[in-house]
């Protein structure tokens, strides 16, 4: 059943009644009683950073993803850094990645005084295409690093295949993706470093923070020396051996999450199962809704994927509709649907074509989509009613603006 109306109600773009009355953003975290207790507690331990919430925080992760070694850091954009250093680029080397992201993950290979090289995304997943990263690859290549975009696993065997063959790095940046399987294997166990966010739209928050897991004690030890000024110890192992003597062996950072963070971590992630299930949930909602819906392409999912949906991404097919993705994006807002577009490709930010000089084209796949994406709500805390206001709101807009439609 198609979800576009008949009636064609007034849009609230044109003065109509909105959808809702109140906003409902596009991603959001979920903060109980037992989260807040938890950050009251460690408040009053002994331990405000380096104690012991962040080695129990830790495990927990590694064990929830199955990897051996979790190393948390200050956010997701620090775990990508220390994974690039942990990778050893640095200035000459070249690190392929996709240009559909957010930009942070092309910035940690900058921060290494290397060279991102991108490389274009496959029409349906909007993933990294394993083939044009195999067009892409140079004598200087180091690392690779794909994206589980909205929460769907890229191609990670071929990739990994691929950088066996040329001694690569294959940097996972898994941040829409905790809790997505892959061929029924769990992200951040698969890679040689899968790197997570918890930015409180994601599935676990800790304000900010981040993780980098590893089933390599060397990239674990580095990552771990690199988020504490490249100190061969930390302040805990030294307190409980009575020392006071450390040295600093490399050039790292103070990127370390506190212990107020890692206790509001291990609350949110005994709730990630439900979570995850309440995300799926959404989505099949969405899928069932839109499925059918000339001008809307839903998500794709391949076979072997259970995605986290981080994200529910559509993309508009223009060809239907007499407005723009803009158009449509300020329509629903109006309804007071928060939408959202993830994301402008990393090599058209103005930063990124002053310093490389792209002049758009060079990704056709991803620059198509990225005239076409609108990311609708997706937070495991949204109500059914909730869900059923963006099902209207956009059958409302697009019913509007569909090709035939009598012009307002
Ligand atoms: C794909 C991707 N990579 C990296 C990051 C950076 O994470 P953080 O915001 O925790 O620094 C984000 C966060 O939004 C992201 O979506």
């Amino acid at each position: 059943m198609s979800v576009i109306s008949a009636d064609h109600e007034i849009l609230a773009i044109h003065g109509g009644q909105p959808t809702r009355t109140t906003l409902l953003p596009y991603g959001r975290q979920s903060i109980d009683e037992s989260d807040i207790a938890a950050v009251v507690e460690a408040l009053r331990s002994d331990w405000l950073t380096t104690g012991p919430k962040v080695s129990e925080f830790e495990e927990a992760f590694a064990a929830f993803v199955g990897a051996k070694c979790a190393v948390s850091f200050s956010s997701g954009t620090a775990a990508l850094h220390g994974a690039a250093f942990a990778a050893g680029l640095q200035a000459g080397d070249e690190a392929i990645t996709t240009p559909l992201t957010f930009a942070a993950t092309a910035n940690c290979v900058l921060y290494q005084g290397a060279t991102p090289v991108f490389a274009d995304v496959e029409p349906d997943t909007l993933n990294i295409d394993p083939e044009q990263v195999a067009s892409r690859i140079s004598p200087r290549t180091k690392a690779v690093l794909p994206v589980d975009y909205a929460g769907h696993p890229a191609e990670l065997d071929e990739l990994l295949r691929f950088a066996d063959r040329h001694g690569l790095v294959v940097i996972e940046d898994a941040c829409h993706a905790l809790g997505a399987d892959y061929k029924a294997r769990r992200v951040g166990s698969l890679t040689h470093m899968t790197v997570f966010s918890f930015h409180p739209v994601k599935h676990v928050t800790t304000g900010e923070g981040g993780m980098v897991t590893t089933d390599n004690p060397w990239f674990a030890e580095t990552l771990r020396r690199f988020r504490n000024h490249g100190i061969d110890s930390d302040a805990r192992a030294r307190h409980a051996a009575g020392q006071w003597h450390y040295e600093m062996i490399l050039l790292g950072f103070n990127y370390r999450l506190s212990d107020i963070a890692c206790a509001l971590g291990i609350r949110q992630l005994s709730k990630l199962e439900a979570n995850l299930a309440r995300r799926r949930q959404i989505a099949a909602r969405y899928h069932q809704a839109f499925r059918e819906v000339p001008s809307i392409r839903p998500p794709a999912v391949r076979d072997y994927a259970d995605p986290a949906w981080h994200l529910y991404p559509i993309r508009l097919r223009l060809e239907e509709l007499s407005r723009t993705r803009d158009q449509v994006f300020q329509a629903l807002r109006a309804e007071n649907i928060g939408v959202n577009v993830h994301y402008i490709p990393v090599h058209l930010h103005p930063y990124y074509r002053d310093r490389f000089g792209y002049k758009g084209g060079e990704f056709p796949v991803a620059e198509d989509a990225y005239q076409r994406l609108i990311s609708l709500p997706m937070f495991h805390g949204m109500t059914d009613a909730d869900v059923s206001d963006v099902i209207a709101a956009v059958g409302k807009v697009l019913s509007h603006f569909a090709d035939n439609a009598v012009a307002v």
